[in-house]
């Protein structure tokens, strides 16, 4: 008989966002009539930009004759894109990305999961505490873990601490690690790492030979100077890191998919044999073999975000998210609770009251108010005692759910 990958069984029963989501509808089942508000799932609702839409059609309509057909085109991703990917996002911020630095994709989930893939199973991984379960789980299904542990740690991972006590910014491990995920803007805790502090990260990447997993999926939603959108803009960053960049949050295409990951030819990794590899060789032939290219209109549709109308759009677009994050992080501090977050992320990260726990908050709201939030035990021990909302609802929908935490009692 097969046997099976046993790793998968150290994991918990489900995914976060799958057991929210067989909560929630066991309880709209019950309670058909309930008017529930989904603001747990970091999922947007509000349609693509027309640029988007437009580019689109149009590579349907090329796709409708053979001059103009497009079959398998390059796994790393058309040529239209990936330029104006590197001068938007990088060449104009004067950053140097080469073209075969950029591999396209369908959405950074994907990556940030497949990507530990290319790393050799004995490296030390260390995640922050809170953090997005994709980096956790995908090292654990590997078999980079030990078991669970009833305090909530895998054995064999390094967790770093993020709470309010420390302004959410992780400290450096007092030991080794190989391979270190930060996202930033943060999910979920909705806050922010600084220039002063990226750079201390890098600098530890690159006296520990240590590879930083940088998870940019929200550089959009930056609004503060101090903040770097990519983590290339800290000197040293591209001899040490890779970076995952997402279309989902920044233009709405989470249900069209489509992502990029930067690994710059100078991150290396040394081979059994003492050699160095760049990870960037090793990743090509990952996508080359296992990936056959994202389709060809979403590509176009990707690449009309950075048109001058697309650009316009897309701002609107986080502008629009941007004051339901406003409004919710207002509304939770007039109900008296504490709130982080919301000003560089579409997140929310608030305090559970009276040390209620995330989970028994999340009853609380989904039975009390119909709101459907995260709690944050989903993201790691650290995040028991906190819940994060997410500012992708509707205007109307997100000021709906804040005039009902008005009147819950705590
Ligand atoms: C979330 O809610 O954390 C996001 O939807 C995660 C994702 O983008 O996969």
């Amino acid at each position: 008989m097969a046997t099976i990958n046993d790793n998968y069984l150290k994991l918990p029963g489900s995914y976060l966002f799958a057991e929210i989501a067989r909560r929630v509808a066991a309880y709209k089942e019950a309670h058909p009539e309930a008017d529930i508000i989904r603001l747990g799932i970091g999922d947007v609702t509000q349609p693509l930009p027309q640029a988007c839409i437009e580019a689109m059609h149009k590579a349907v309509d090329d796709q409708a004759k053979a001059e103009t057909f497009h079959g398998y085109g390059p796994e790393q991703g058309y040529s239209f894109l990936t330029e104006a990917i590197i001068k938007n996002n990088y060449t104009d911020r004067g950053i140097e990305i080469a073209p075969d630095e950029i591999f396209v994709s369908d959405g950074s989930k994907s990556d940030c999961g497949n990507i530990q893939e290319i790393f050799g199973l004995a490296n030390k991984v260390a995640i922050t505490d809170p953090v997005y379960p994709v980096y956790l789980d995908t090292n654990v299904m590997a078999g980079r873990t030990g078991e669970l542990q009833k305090d909530g740690h895998f054995e064999g991972v390094v967790y770093l601490p993020c709470t309010a006590e420390n302004n959410f910014a992780p400290a450096l491990p007092k030991e080794h690690v190989d391979m270190l995920y930060l996202c930033c803007p943060n999910n979920p805790t909705g806050t922010t790492l600084s220039r002063e502090e990226l750079t201390k990260w890098v600098n530890y990447a690159k006296e520990n030979e240590t590879v930083i997993l940088f998870d940019a999926a929200y550089a959009a939603y930056i609004t503060e100077e101090d903040v770097p959108r990519s983590i290339y803009e800290i000197p040293g960053a591209k001899d040490v890191a890779i970076e995952f960049r997402s279309f989902s949050k920044t233009a709405g295409f989470t249900g069209t998919r489509c992502g990029y990951t930067i690994i710059p030819k100078t991150v290396k990794g040394r081979a059994a044999d003492g050699s160095l590899v760049s990870f960037n060789k090793l990743w090509n032939r990952r996508h080359t073999t296992k990936f056959n290219g994202t389709a060809y209109i979403v590509q176009r549709g990707a690449a009309a975000i950075y048109t001058e109308e697309g650009q316009k759009q897309v701002k609107e677009l986080v502008s629009y998210y941007m004051e339901n994050a406003r409004v919710i992080r207002e509304g939770l501090k007039a109900a008296g609770l504490e709130a982080y977050g919301g000003v560089n992320a579409p997140y929310i990260w608030l305090k559970t009251p009276k040390n209620m726990s995330s989970w028994d908050f999340f009853d609380k709201l989904l039975t009390e108010a119909n709101i459907v939030g995260t709690p944050g035990a989903g993201f790691g021990p650290c995040g028991e005692g906190y819940f994060r909302l997410t500012a992708f609802g509707s205007h109307e929908n997100t000021k709906r759910a804040v005039a009902r935490f008005a009147k819950l009692k705590f």
